[in-house]
């Protein structure tokens, strides 16, 4: 008996260490479309309607509304891979496990099965030889050990019980560790049931368990029991159907399964770091192997480590935002910032690593990796392909413009420099590095580097403290975009909502068939809507549009919901969203004999409840795309 369950083990193991991204995402959609469930496509990057986050941070973002109540026309069960942005670590990447950029496995019960259903399918999917043949012994898993009015989610542990969990490895943690949502200030939440595998080493002390950080245990799947919607007076008001959500990370989950010390040592990172590896043996600094002198590197080596994960991850990220089908530009606003930065924070370790662009690749140092990156997951992602143009363009483009920077800023270096050295300290003010880097974006680490080659030390501390301040003004403004989270999906959005479907359609009727929808942002004060067309809008043509509008709310046209296929409601003359990736069945909502439009929802019953619509501003937005700003009051 043992020598069997020995060898099962073993061949466990060796199945484990040779399972690749591709395979885990293709096994987890068989498995649940096996149990049921339809597979979803996953969304842009970049939430429509949601004016509180500038990327999708997880599988359940696009489906919020759904999770709220509405009907998906896919049914109760669906399940995707979704990609996904994270930036509130940013400074933490390079280490083993954070990453900016990353797919998320998601199966999702909208009012059908529960936690029951749940915890038996997540377990056998992890524990079933047919599927991934993970021994038990190897989990671990977590419940919600109660709080104020919500009691301790025996329920979940009774089934991982039931299962197999012994009960030693079943840990009732507070809210903070299995609490999951809103994923803003506003939105669905609930308990949750989290799966750690165990790597085997000791525990690290007396309170070692799943959530320790020494490395033992590792995170492979989340099940959330929404129940509640925290709302925007922070009242949890218990949800009208009960739902699951859970979210399995695959960059994670393969550096587990496949026993690997960090994220960066999977087969998803290698073909990366052989391209950064190459460039480097091109460039200035000559031959290197990442990770080559294992644990025990110097200081200098593990540093370089660093600068190639970062660079990987970035450039993994940058691509996948600019492939995005609601294309992107580096900008100093919103995503486009974000964009930015990600991409400058590339070329810079870049540089470090000694990366002189190679001039087989047309001098760029970015758009080589990022061909890599569309060639490795063009697959699951053809959007990088179909814009694998644009996204070269603008990572040589943003490049260059950086590039510029950094001479610019080298050459203000050069004027300060005969002042700087008579200074009998040798010490350059954190002010005046400060100012280099707020006037010309020239990143301190560059200017303690020209520093140290004229014999001077920058004043660290001081430059900290002008930075921090400098952060906590732009953050006061734009924090609650940083903190990611989701839109208040109350009466007045919902309203916003069906406004957007009457103002695109009197735009049409105003100004031509070529006004199409390129965005929309809906908060509780106000909506903005982006739409093609070439010219400022006149006042009569404004004037024409808003009355046109207010007629169909006096109306009071009623509204309805059809599910029907995607090429039926082509066929029906209902608008869609160009480049937007569509169900296979979808849902058309139509205002009286007014507008027809694929959409998600969700909407007014009748426009008679939606108020005057003002509109407060026309302007440009980008080229040939114009923006309106409307309220209704
Ligand atoms: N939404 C859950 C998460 O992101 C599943 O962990």
């Amino acid at each position: 008996m043992c020598c069997t369950r020995q060898l099962r083990d073993t061949i466990f193991s060796i199945k484990l260490v040779f399972m690749n991204a591709d395979e885990l995402r293709s096994k987890y959609i068989e498995f649940f479309k096996s149990k049921g469930h339809a597979q979803i496509q996953g969304k842009s990057l970049l939430p429509e309607n949601d004016p509180t986050v500038l990327f999708t941070t997880a599988g359940m973002h696009p489906l919020v509304p759904y999770l709220l109540g509405e009907e998906h026309p896919a049914g109760k069960r669906l399940t995707d891979y979704q990609k996904c942005i994270r930036t509130g670590d940013i400074d933490a990447v390079g280490d083993p496990s954070h990453l900016t950029f990353f797919e998320m496995l998601g199966n999702w019960s909208l009012g059908d099965y529960f936690k029951e259903g749940a915890i038996e399918m997540s377990f056998e999917f992890l524990t079933s030889p047919q599927w991934l043949g993970i021994p038990i012994e190897k989990l671990g898993v977590t419940v919600f050990q109660g709080e104020g009015d919500i009691p301790r989610d025996d329920e979940s542990a009774a089934v991982w019980k039931r299962l197999g969990i012994p009960e030693n490895r079943i840990f009732y943690l507070p809210r903070k560790d299995n609490w999951w949502g809103p994923a803003g200030t506003t939105g669905p939440c609930g308990p949750d049931s989290e799966m750690f595998y165990d790597f085997g080493k000791e525990p690290c002390g007396p309170d070692c368990g799943p959530g320790c950080s020494c490395g033992k245990w590792m995170e492979i799947w989340n099940d959330v029991f929404m129940q509640y919607n925290k709302n925007a007076d922070g009242v949890y008001e218990p949800l009208t159907r009960k739902c699951v959500d859970t979210g399995m990370g695959i960059e994670r989950t393969i550096t587990t399964l496949t026993g690997k010390a960090s994220v960066y040592d999977t087969e998803i990172f290698a073909p990366i770091i052989r391209g950064i590896e190459k460039a480097i043996a091109s460039g200035e600094g000559g031959p290197y192997t990442y990770g080559a002198e294992g644990s025990g590197s110097s200081p200098a080596a593990l540093e370089k480590d660093k600068s190639v994960r970062i660079l990987a991850d970035h450039v993994r990220s940058s691509t996948f935002i600019l492939g995005d089908p609601k294309a992107v530009s580096p900008s100093n606003v919103g995503a486009g910032y974000v964009l930015r930065r990600l991409i400058r924070r590339a070329v810079r370790h870049g540089r470090k690593l000694g990366i002189t662009a190679s001039p087989a690749a047309g001098g760029r140092l970015l758009s080589p990796i990022a061909e890599i990156i569309v060639d490795q997951l063009k697959g699951p992602y053809p959007e990088l392909q179909e814009n694998r143009a644009f996204i070269i363009e603008e990572l040589n483009k943003e490049e260059e413009k950086f590039l510029e920077t950094l001479q610019k800023g080298e050459h203000e270096f050069e004027k300060l420099l005969p002042n700087l050295l008579k200074d009998p300290r040798k010490i350059m003010s954190g002010r005046l590095a400060f100012k280099l880097y707020d006037t010309y974006g020239f990143p301190i680490e560059l200017t303690e580097e020209l520093a140290a080659e004229n014999g001077l030390t920058v004043n660290r501390a001081e430059f900290d403290e002008a930075f921090k301040k400098h952060q906590e003004l732009s953050r006061a403004g734009g924090d609650q975009v940083f903190k990611g989270g989701l839109a208040d999906h109350s009466e007045t959005t919902t309203k916003y909502h069906t406004a957007t479907h009457l103002l695109q359609k009197a735009l049409r009727m105003v100004l031509g068939d070529h006004v199409a929808q390129k965005g929309s942002n809906i908060t509780a004060e106000r909506m903005r809507f982006d739409f093609s067309h070439n010219v400022p809008m006149t006042a009569e043509e404004i004037a024409r549009v808003q009355d046109i509008v207010n007629q169909q709310i006096q109306r009071d046209l009623p509204v309805t919901m059809e599910v029907m296929s995607l090429d039926e409601a082509k066929a029906s003359g209902a608008m869609a969203l160009f480049g937007e990736k569509y169900e296979s069945q979808v849902k058309v909502y139509t205002i009286g004999d007014f507008s027809k439009e694929v959409c998600g929802g969700p909407h007014v019953e009748h426009t008679g409840t939606m108020g005057k619509f003002t509109i407060q501003k026309e302007q440009s937005s980008a080229a040939g795309v114009r923006r309106i700003r409307a309220v209704l009051e």
